[in-house]
């Protein structure tokens, strides 16, 4: 397969409390579509990636109410997968230019997280839990934690291994001006930094955030910018795993990330061994380390002594990992977060990421999650 990303923008992530959704997404709609050097008028059908409007922000009907917000009249979907809506939209927007229905489509992903109360976005986001989960009382770091404490038991991962995975994600983020944090944290303040839940803390977690993201696709490249590496996408897979932790066999691993990257690889024609550069679903330190495992960057249960050596940090090691500061430090509004993924590949692929810019990238993945691994999504792009 192969679909052209011809266009990409994003707002600036962060509390952005001033700024309404429809404010974010014209924003990154206006990057995107200069940045195709295209118009609305041709744009054929619009993708919302979201998941949080609905009960946060009592309002669903995103596709119809984002297309009216820009003027265009077209199909209009919204898509939602927990965190891999943005994802899952990219996805389902590939599928429709494939099938040949629509030949240019625009993706968003759009979050409003910060307006509401800690406690109202906490439980929010446990909408992508499973309902035992929820009555018993446990939130999305709880169910990382939990990860984190198999890994640690069976692979004698340590704390220290999981803080630098923060440490290395908030250095990126300094090297890119639309991250949520751009500052660097050391190891001592990742471990010193309040528990939020044991193993992890503060620091350990991606942030609340607002932002949006948008690319254009389409079935071939048509801009005018002939100086410019087109980028494609080469594969664009989705598995699916239980809803809850409890379902699972081996909580050292996420399956559906297991089965979608070993699917794309496939049809990419690509090995893990080829990827420079990636971006990951690194919602808390410990997801970094099993996506890193499962995405066959490292052998299972050595990735966090690769990531401590600095094998996956910008200058030092490759594939470079969350370039952007990726959850972390970029931050993770969460459904623009699988569109901003394919934004920050596109542009390293394209060699115009300026001080993060992963040297003579070529094959690029980004792995977008939903819930505790209940769906991920894997999308492989290639420049020409
Ligand atoms: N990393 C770094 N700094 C953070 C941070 C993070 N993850 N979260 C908050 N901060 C900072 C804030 O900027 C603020 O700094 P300031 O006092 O200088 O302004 C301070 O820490 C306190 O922030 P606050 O918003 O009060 O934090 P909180 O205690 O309400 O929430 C978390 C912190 C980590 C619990 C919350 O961000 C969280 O739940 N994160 C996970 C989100 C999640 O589950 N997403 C889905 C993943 S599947």
């Amino acid at each position: 397969m192969k679909v052209a990303v011809l266009g990409v923008g994003t707002t600036k992530f962060g509390e952005l409390w001033g700024v309404s959704p429809r404010a974010l997404v014209r924003e990154a709609v206006k990057e995107a579509l200069i940045d195709a050097n295209l118009k609305l008028a041709d744009i054929e059908a619009l993708y919302v990636g979201n998941m949080l409007s609905g009960i946060l922000g009592r309002q669903e009907n995103l596709g119809a109410l984002f297309a009216e917000e820009l003027g265009i009249s077209c199909p209009a979907f919204k898509i939602e997968g927990a965190c891999a809506s943005g994802g899952l939209a990219v996805h389902n927007a590939i599928l429709s230019v494939l099938a040949g229905i629509y030949k240019t489509v625009l993706v968003i992903g759009v979050e409003k997280m910060t307006d509401h109360k800690p406690e109202e976005i906490t439980s929010a986001l446990m909408g992508a839990g499973h309902d035992e989960e929820r009555a018993a009382g446990i939130t999305f770091p709880g169910l990382y934690a939990i990860l984190a404490r198999a890994h640690m038991e069976k692979y004698k991962t340590t704390e220290k291994d999981l803080a630098a995975v923060s440490v290395k994600n908030h250095y990126h983020a300094t090297l890119n001006p639309k991250a949520q944090f751009q500052f660097e944290i050391g190891l001592e303040q990742v471990l010193t930094s309040p528990i939020v839940a044991e193993p992890l803390k503060l620091l350990d977690c991606s942030p609340t955030s607002d932002g949006a993201a948008a690319i254009i696709l389409s079935e071939n490249r048509k801009q005018k910018t002939e100086n410019r590496k087109p980028v494609f996408i080469i594969a664009s897979m989705v598995a699916t795993d239980t809803l809850g932790l409890a379902g699972r066999r081996n909580l050292t691993s996420i399956l559906a990330t297991v089965k979608a990257a070993k699917k794309a690889y496939q049809t990419a024609g690509v090995s893990p061994t080829d990827i420079d550069v990636a971006e990951v679903h690194d919602c808390f330190s410990i997801a970094e380390i099993i996506a890193c495992e499962d995405l066959r960057f490292f052998q299972k249960g050595k990735a966090a002594k690769e990531i401590i050596k600095g094998k996956t940090r910008l200058g030092t090691g490759r594939p470079v990992v969350n370039p952007s500061g990726g959850l972390k430090a970029c931050g993770h509004p969460v459904g623009a977060t699988g569109v901003k993924q394919i934004v920050e590949i596109v542009t390293q692929l394209r060699g115009e990421a300026g001080a993060r810019q992963v040297k003579k990238a070529k094959i690029g993945l980004a792995h977008n999650v939903g819930g505790s691994g209940a769906v991920a999504v894997i999308h492989i792009l290639k420049n020409d």
